[in-house]
């Protein structure tokens, strides 16, 4: 039985393997060529680079690129962090280098870029199969703080998709991006990744039937817990081994959807905006969407990110007023899932 391969990661031991971590942090030697830009006053701004859709992969910021500032105090070491803003075909992504996840994923869904457009139809042969994908390291990223294959192998965790395979349907290299574990994070499988989760996902694509434009942001937290002594503390696994890969408590799903506000005035958008945060655990499938809604600031607060402007969240309408939130629980397709539970049992 495949599923018996996969295991909730509470039964695993954690506190072991933590320490190690830390030494290995701490050993990691500083390389001044790999020395990030530092905002400083009078520094010039960072490079902007205009990113047409469609076009390949590519860094915003090109590794070890180095901005020249000008203080004593960084002259032997200039800590960063980098900005690893990763641009595909169907997503953008900030990654993150501590806990070696995407700190943040960014989609634009429409019916054209779901292949569900009348007026856009896609040529069938052109369009990407899962099936013919498969998990990949990134090597955008330099080795010491890439996520590796090996760290998910037999940590319990199925390598849960930020941005979803099935929102890159628009070609096959489009798809083959959603499998690089720069969006990638551990997330329980049975019960999460592979129901509620993807019924979350799911409900995402639907929303392209009443918006004409679907912004979707999908943000991995950390949040804190009340413990008995009163105290509030994160705790959280990390897989891997020595450990690499931090495993986040709830994931976000922020979604932004636009309309025209009216026939006659098909520039000015109606928005509705809303967010939802979802324990990295097994969710019952009667589980009400709603009852995962959050104010989109405190997404912003607990991720330490600004989504959207004081504007655009003045004018925004709450999604769930302008269409309905709710999840369709699809437990038929677990047959197709379970082929998918092999290749998760270790990497290739
Ligand atoms: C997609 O990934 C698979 C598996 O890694 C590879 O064999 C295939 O060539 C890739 N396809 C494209 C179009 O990049
Ligand atoms: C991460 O994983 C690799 C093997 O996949 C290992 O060599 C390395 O020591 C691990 N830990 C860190 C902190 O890089």
């Amino acid at each position: 039985m495949p599923s018996s391969t996969i295991v909730h990661a509470a039964v695993f031991a954690v506190g072991a393997l933590v320490g190690g971590g830390v030494a290995t942090a701490v050993s990691a030697r500083s390389r001044r060529d790999m020395l990030p830009p530092v905002p400083a006053q009078g520094a010039p701004a960072p490079p902007v680079i205009h990113v047409k859709p469609g076009q390949g992969t590519q860094m915003q910021t090109a590794p070890g690129q180095v901005m020249k500032v000008d203080t004593s105090v960084l002259k032997y070491g200039n800590p960063g962090p980098i900005a690893d803003i990763l641009v595909r075909r169907a997503y953008v992504a900030g990654y993150d280098r501590r806990l070696r996840h995407p700190a943040w994923t960014a989609e634009h869904l429409t019916l054209a870029s779901l292949g569900k457009s009348k007026l856009e139809p896609r040529d069938a042969s052109e369009a990407g199969d899962r099936s013919n994908s498969q998990f990949s390291e990134d090597q955008s990223i330099p080795a010491m703080f890439r996520a590796k294959l090996q760290d998910y192998f037999r940590s319990g965790y199925d390598r849960g998709h930020m941005v979803p395979a099935a929102d890159a349907k628009i070609s096959q290299e489009a798809m083959n991006e959603t499998f690089l574990l720069t969006n990638i994070a551990p997330q329980v499988g049975a019960g999460f990744n592979r129901h509620y989760w993807a019924y979350l996902e799911d409900w995402c694509r639907r929303l392209t039937s009443s918006f004409s434009d679907v912004y979707v942001f999908t943000i991995p937290l950390y949040l804190p817990k009340l413990e008995a002594d009163g105290k509030w503390r994160v705790s959280h696994e990390v897989i891997g081994s020595p450990p690499n890969i931090s495993v986040p408590t709830h994931f976000a799903k922020v979604v932004l959807a636009a309309k025209p506000s009216s026939p006659s005035t098909p520039d000015v958008a109606e928005i509705s905006a809303g967010a939802f945060v979802l324990p990295n655990a097994v969710i019952p499938d009667e589980a009400k969407l709603e009852s995962f809604l959050v104010p989109i600031d405190a997404v912003e607060r607990a991720a330490g990110l600004t989504l959207f402007s004081d504007a655009i969240k003045a004018q925004s309408k709450h999604i769930c007023k302008t269409t309905k939130c709710e999840v369709i629980v699809r437990r038929f397709d677990d047959a197709v899932k379970g082929n998918n539970r092999k290749a998760i049992s270790g990497p290739k």
